[in-house]
């Protein structure tokens, strides 16, 4: 299973006090050390994390292939296929989200995406779309020529942190998680099926299969069991666990600093 690990939130942190630091650039070489294959970045129409300058600088920079994922709004597009990237992941997007939610509607938009398909074919870059595990969607990806689907997990994660973390809030929009629990497990079950089918379909169409999107340390097996499913891309659990695992540390060093 190939691992991409998506550092937006480090620019978030960032973000959080508009200075230099956390630079996202520098966790490139620690992901590639700790040994994951791909970083993931999300270069979003209103810039709240990673911004041109931090992407340009880890595609420049870049010791692991960079998959940048965005919207097929025609400005971006133009943008982020000058920056030349290894992957681009066409993605839903909309301002008010606090992440992406659902996946991107391959049957709407398939002429925006036919044409974004083919500049990338030129250019050599890959093209992966997130989408939702959906059969009509699968068969428009081939349609489409995508080199990757990636699979979106949120409906599975928001299932799996209802039953087991009582995750109050979700923002999915998934009505069904106010089920009693019986109910929750066989939905939870069900999202799992429909991800091993989308897959099987598109692992026979040749298409590569990644997904992502809410999986974490608790959740992540079950992902890990469908065989057509090569690579997950992980972000927030993994940026949050590691303000845990580095913090003492940090203050270790800190301590050192302020001694006299
Ligand atoms: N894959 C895609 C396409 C995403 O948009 C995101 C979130 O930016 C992720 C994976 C990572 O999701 P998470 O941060 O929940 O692990």
């Amino acid at each position: 299973m190939l691992l991409g690990v998506n550092i937006d939130h480090i620019a978030v942190l960032r973000e959080a006090r508009k200075i230099n630091d956390p630079d996202p650039l520098d966790a490139v070489s620690l992901v590639k050390r700790a040994g994951a294959d791909q970083i993931t970045i999300h270069l979003r129409e209103d810039r709240r994390h990673i911004n041109d300058m931090d992407a340009l600088r880890i595609i420049e920079n870049a010791q692991l292939p960079i998959n940048l994922e965005c919207a097929i709004d025609s400005e971006i597009i133009d943008t982020v296929i000058e920056m030349n990237p290894h992957r681009i992941t066409l993605v839903p997007e909309k301002r008010e989200e606090v992440t992406t939610e659902g996946g991107l509607d391959l049957i709407t938009n398939f002429q925006t995406i036919d044409d974004i398909s083919k500049r990338l074919k030129k250019e050599n870059i890959e093209l992966s779309v997130f989408i939702d595990p959906n059969m009509f969607q699968i068969k428009m990806a081939k349609s489409l020529n995508a080199d990757w689907i990636e699979l979106h997990t949120g409906l599975y994660s928001n299932i799996y942190a209802m039953l087991f973390s009582n995750l109050k809030n979700t923002n999915h929009s998934i009505k069904e998680l106010d089920f009693p629990r019986d109910i929750l497990h066989k939905k939870l079950d069900d999202a799992l099926k429909e991800l091993s089918k989308s897959s099987k379909l598109a692992d026979e169409l040749g298409i590569k299969v990644a997904a992502g999107h809410g999986l974490n340390y608790q959740n992540v097996k079950a992902i890990t069991s469908i065989p057509e499913i090569i690579e997950l891309n992980i972000g927030q659990s993994i940026i949050a666990r590691s303000v845990f695992t580095g913090f003492e540390c940090a203050v270790k060093e800190m301590i050192e600093l302020c001694k006299n």
